[in-house]
């Protein structure tokens, strides 16, 4: 036993160090591909505003009414999501680039819900306004201009167990037409302003297990 390794010692270490790092390595790569995640994608399906269809030709109902759409495109991870908080603003002028001409409208809460993987979830509501210059939005010449903001917490389900929470800011503006519709057919997908962190990146900690892992390798 002591006789072989006297002999054998300094390869047969190098052998085991080797497989021992090309493993980890392994093993975090493929945890990291398993472990990674994508926010869900959030989009307005549809939008009506009666006060703003002309055809109408009222403003008494002032409700507006927005289909949401949440799409967890994982494959293999559920989501749960905290109560959803939702503000509308208007744009004055139907200007969008003067922020200081944005008030706020309404703001109502969607319940929490846990979304399956690659599941596909709407939310239709009726919410109400205060503060919308009415008039001056439907006889405003062109296409009135709105902001929804959407703010809320989630946690991705990965087997068994809940990661960490990752808040969740997305926001776009939409226009509305003459008979009180979103100006775009299509659905208008809620982007996040800044540079979405802690998700889809390579975690530190496992990085540096596999840098390390190399270093001892090319030695
Ligand atoms: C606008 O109002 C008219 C009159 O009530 C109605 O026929 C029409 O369907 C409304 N437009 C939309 C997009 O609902
Ligand atoms: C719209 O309603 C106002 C009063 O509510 C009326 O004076 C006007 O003629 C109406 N316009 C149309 C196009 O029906
Ligand atoms: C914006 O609208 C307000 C009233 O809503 C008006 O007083 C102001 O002159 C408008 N500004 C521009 C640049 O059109
Ligand atoms: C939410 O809406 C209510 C009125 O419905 C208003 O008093 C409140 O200030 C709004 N909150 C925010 C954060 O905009
Ligand atoms: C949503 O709004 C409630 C009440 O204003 C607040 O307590 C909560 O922190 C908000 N959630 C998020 C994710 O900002």
């Amino acid at each position: 036993m002591s006789d072989y390794n006297h002999h054998d010692g300094g390869s047969s270490c190098f052998r085991c160090c080797f497989s021992f790092t090309l493993t980890l390595g392994l093993t975090s790569l493929f945890m990291w591909l398993s472990l990674r995640t994508s926010n869900p994608i959030l989009s307005i399906q549809d939008i009506y505003i009666p006060a703003l269809n002309k055809t109408l030709n009222s403003t008494d109902y002032q409700k507006i009414y927005i289909d949401l759409k949440f799409d967890n495109t994982n494959k293999d991870k559920g989501i749960y999501y905290h109560p959803i908080n939702i503000t509308l603003h208007y744009y004055i002028n139907g200007s969008t680039s003067i922020s200081s001409s944005k008030i706020p409208i309404s703001n109502y809460t969607i319940r929490g819900f846990y979304q399956g993987h690659n599941k596909k979830a709407r939310r239709k509501d009726w919410v109400d306004t205060y503060g919308v210059p009415w008039e001056a939005a439907v006889d405003g010449g062109g296409l009135a201009v709105f902001r929804v903001d959407l703010t809320t917490v989630i946690r991705f389900k990965i087997l068994a167990w809940k990661t960490k929470k990752h808040r969740l800011v997305v926001g776009t503006d939409f226009e509305v037409d003459g008979v009180g519709k979103k100006e775009r057919k299509k659905g208008t997908r809620l982007r996040s302003g800044a540079p979405e962190l802690g998700s889809g990146q390579f975690p530190v900690g496992l990085g540096l297990v596999v840098f390390s892992g190399l270093l001892l390798v090319f030695n």
